[in-house]
């Protein structure tokens, strides 16, 4: 239970009403995983939910996993880079993105961002390094696939976005493949789950058998992982999609009052000019001090978060072992995270901006 009265987040998933269609199927199918009837409805409900946003993109293909995580970790272990090479991922990324590299069998590098996107720049790509490229959508932001293709064929590299709070609105490029996340946190939440979404059906076999612990043709030729979606989860899914279209006008709905209301200078660069709504609203707080505004806007029953914070190079986990990210630092200092869910009143909204305003100014 959040002690504000306006909670930083609250998760909007169905409910049992509206799962009971989805798990009646279950019981009469009585198949429970491994690819069933419900995951294969959603790989194409969630590919036609994407294309429907990008409708002059590459026709996607979606393969399930059990989490975002996994979704990463299967990407990587199918992207074709050669095993060992060193993979590239933002140091101000959620660890997840790291890790999976690692856990597929990559050194990773962690580079720092640019200030604009929040993520790599697209022109630091070095070809010294074979490994996995992994720009991050931070926050629901959407990358341009047309820079991120560039870099995969000029450098050879594969190049992954790692989309976690982006979807649907976040396509694949012609080559370069997209990973999102549909942890109950995220706009499109199913409790735990994700997705590889590729225009290359080749990547997508390769994923799909890795997923499956590596088996083709009931032999294993290369080291998979289970990253398989559960038919229950397909079904919290199915069940979601149908909710798609409310929940996507509410948060659009929420991204124009919140637009109308804040000091534009403020809201993140990368999300500012968006089109869609993100998944987190997140300021720049410049000078001011991070604490100080989180304990302003809690004194106002108002509940935030950082993200991202610490970089993941001043992480012990790396030993500092990576070169200072001055960007990362500075981002993980300066940004705060507002409510931004389904549950929020215009009443509210207003309560957030009037907090935001008096310790800005307009
Ligand atoms: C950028 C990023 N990548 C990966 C993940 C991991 O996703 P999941 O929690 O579904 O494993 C997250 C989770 O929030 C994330 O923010």
């Amino acid at each position: 239970m959040s002690p504000h009265r306006i909670p930083w987040l609250v998760s909007d998933l169905p409910d049992a009403a509206a799962l009971g269609p989805f798990l009646a199927r279950i019981d009469a199918a009585r198949v429970y995983s491994n690819n069933g009837p419900l995951v294969q409805e959603l790989e194409s409900v969630l590919a036609a939910m994407v294309q429907a946003y990008h409708p002059q993109a590459p026709a996607p293909f979606v393969v399930l996993a059990s989490s975002g995580t996994t979704a990463l970790h299967m990407a990587a272990a199918a992207s074709g880079a050669p095993a060992g090479a060193t993979g590239t991922v933002p140091s101000f990324t959620f660890p997840a993105t790291a890790h999976a590299l690692q856990h597929a069998g990559f050194q990773v590098e962690l580079a720092d961002v640019d200030a604009q996107t929040g993520t790599l720049s697209p022109t630091a790509v070095s070809t010294a390094a074979a490994g996995p490229v992994v720009p991050v959508a931070v926050f629901g932001s959407v990358l341009d696939t047309a820079l991120w293709d560039n870099v995969a064929k000029a450098t050879g590299r594969p190049v992954i976005i790692d989309a976690a709070a982006s979807f649907p609105h976040q396509a694949p490029g012609q080559c370069c493949h997209v990973v999102v996340s549909f942890h109950a946190t995220k706009p499109f939440g199913i409790g735990e789950g994700g997705a590889l979404i590729t225009a290359d059906p080749a990547m997508a076999d390769r994923a799909r058998k890795l997923a499956n612990f590596g088996f083709e043709d009931g032999v294993v030729h290369a080291v998979g992982l289970n990253a398989k979606m559960s038919e229950l989860h397909a079904a919290v899914g199915l069940a979601q999609a149908q909710r798609w279209p409310d929940l996507a006008q509410a948060r659009a709905d929420l991204w124009t009052a919140y637009r109308d209301a804040l000091p534009q200078n403020r809201i993140m660069s990368c999300l500012a000019g968006q089109a869609v709504a993100p998944a987190n609203l997140v300021l720049d707080c410049g000078d001011h001090a991070v604490d100080a505004v989180q304990q302003h806007l809690s004194a106002h029953g108002i509940g935030s978060r950082r993200l991202y914070t610490p970089g993941l190079h001043q992480h012990p986990w790396r030993r500092r072992q990576d070169q200072p990210c001055p960007v990362t630092e500075h981002l993980a200092d300066c940004l705060i995270s507002l409510p931004f869910h389904t549950r929020l009143t215009r009443a509210d909204v207003c309560s957030i901006a009037t907090a935001v305003r008096g310790l800005f100014g307009a």
